[in-house]
């Protein structure tokens, strides 16, 4: 009976260690709290990584996935250290990373198809709308680089991007290639899903071309490359997950690159 109990209550243990939670780093500004608000049919579920942080959806369409809560927060941040520069955002779903940076007032350019009239085009201009972004972010309907041409040949250029399009094949990389292209002298590259090995592959590409590469441990992982004047935050990664061991184990590609962060005491978890 004893035996019984004790296997029972391991069992609970683990499932207790296992339940999703949310996250963020100390020492980050946290995102206003009426976000959720914005987005009426948000629904947080099971992490779609190793990583036991809560991944959040839109309900309607819940096959792809959004930045989770201590990503936005990082990005959040990012946005509010440079709100003087031009984001350049590929790849906006329903609109939460969107809502993300633009509620940090730095200046937005958005490129996606689903911007053309598709239904997650039309649930990201109902969530900027409420939160009062509608006019201030630039949407551009289409696939990058092409949609974003004519704004290249008019001069235009950014120093952050954010690349959440594409995620098959060489994809990223040629995403990556482009924004290199387009990017001011003093720039900064963020590249979602870094936990993919071709999305290292075009961390590495940017390397090559004299970039400096990290990455900000996180559900997902989130690749860096700077340069110039701009420089990576620091981002404290949950401190109950075991990176090390969950990178060589399933992730062996991210060990290339420097952390940009370091494992601290403090834990935050918090639920919206
Ligand atoms: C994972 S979702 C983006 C999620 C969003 N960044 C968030 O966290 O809320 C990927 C998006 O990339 C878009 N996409 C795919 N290929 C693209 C391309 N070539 N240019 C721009 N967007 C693209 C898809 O339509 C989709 O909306």
């Amino acid at each position: 009976m004893k035996r019984v109990l004790k296997a029972i209550t391991s069992i609970m243990e683990a499932a207790r260690r296992h339940r999703p939670y949310d996250y963020y780093s100390p020492h980050m500004q946290p995102l206003p709290s009426a976000i959720v608000e914005y987005f009426p049919h948000m629904e947080k579920r099971k992490s779609f990584s190793w990583v036991p942080h809560k991944a959040m959806v839109d309900k309607r369409f819940k096959n792809v996935g959004w930045l989770n809560w201590d990503e936005s927060h990082l990005l959040y941040n990012y946005g509010l250290r440079y709100s003087h520069k031009k984001l350049l955002e590929i790849g906006c779903w329903v609109g939460w990373s969107t809502v993300v940076f633009g509620l940090s007032k730095i200046k937005v350019t958005v490129v996606d198809p689903v911007l053309d009239g598709m239904p997650q085009g039309e649930a990201c201009r109902d969530s900027l709308s409420r939160a009062g972004l509608l006019e201030s972010i630039r949407l551009v309907p289409g696939c990058f680089p092409a949609a974003v041409q004519g704004l290249v040949a008019k001069g235009e250029r950014w120093s952050m991007f954010f690349i959440d399009g594409d995620h098959e094949g060489d994809a990223p990389l040629r995403d990556a290639q482009q924004c290199h292209k387009i990017a001011e002298p003093d720039s900064i590259i963020l590249l979602h899903d870094a936990c993919q090995a071709n999305t290292c592959e075009a961390l590495a590409w940017l390397e090559r071309q004299s970039w400096q590469c990290g990455v900000h441990y996180t559900s997902q992982l989130i690749g860096v490359a700077w340069r110039g004047s701009m420089q990576p935050l620091t981002h404290i990664p949950d401190p109950k997950v075991h990176w090390k061991k969950m990178i060589a184990e399933h992730w062996p590609w991210v060990a290339q690159f420097r952390s940009l962060g370091s494992l601290g005491t403090e834990v935050r978890r918090d639920s919206c």
